[in-house]
């Protein structure tokens, strides 16, 4: 049966190269695994006040990660970690305290770098936050990719058949992971 992954994409902008890596992870994932991104860049700056009437953006994050399976984060690597936004989404979604809705979900990370570590220190920095959010953390395989724009299509196409098989056994493990852990 497919499973609902919530996907946080942690650039903003619209022609972001982890977005593109998400959209070739979407399509190899086709039958096994259905994607809904999670609307991070609508939501306020966390404070603590506005829950006194919670704003629609952080219900809906909370509501869309209650429902998903699993968690897929796709991150950038901004000065040597993870963006804000991701932070901020986290944030929101772990509270009311006592409601963490991250809590027990099994979840992956991976992102790209036009720099050859392909944003690995972000990646570590975000499975470390996501196991504090008591989330059941994919540690293997791993994928840092460095970004190749020859290699991907805007379609979600990857044109690199190293690269598309890599990906394929990324998605391919972290669908059995969801099954042995979700
Ligand atoms: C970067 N970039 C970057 N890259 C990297 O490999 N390590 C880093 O520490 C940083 N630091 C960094 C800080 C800030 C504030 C910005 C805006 C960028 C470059 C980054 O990888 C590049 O801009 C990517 O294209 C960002 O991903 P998206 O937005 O294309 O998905």
């Amino acid at each position: 049966m497919t499973k609902t992954v919530a996907v946080i994409i942690g650039s903003l902008r619209e022609d972001s190269i982890n977005r593109k890596l998400t959209r070739a992870l979407e399509k190899l994932a086709e039958g096994k695994l259905s994607f809904v991104e999670l609307n991070i860049g609508a939501l306020p700056h966390y404070n603590e006040d506005l829950w006194e009437t919670v704003p629609a953006e952080v219900s809906d994050l909370k509501a869309k990660v209650e429902a998903a399976d699993a968690v897929l984060a796709v991150t950038p690597e901004y000065n040597r970690s993870f963006p804000g936004v991701i932070k901020n989404a986290l944030d929101w979604a772990s509270r009311p305290y006592g409601k963490n809705s991250w809590s027990g979900k099994p979840a992956a990370v991976t992102g790209t770098s036009p720099g050859v570590i392909g944003a690995a220190v972000a990646q570590g920095h975000l499975k470390a936050e996501m196991l504090n959010q008591n989330m059941v953390v994919m540690h293997q395989p791993e994928a840092y990719i460095h970004w190749k724009a020859d290699a991907f299509a805007d379609d979600g196409s990857i044109t690199d058949e190293g690269i598309r098989k890599f990906l394929q056994a990324y998605v391919d493990a972290f669908a059995a992971f969801i099954e042995k852990h979700g």
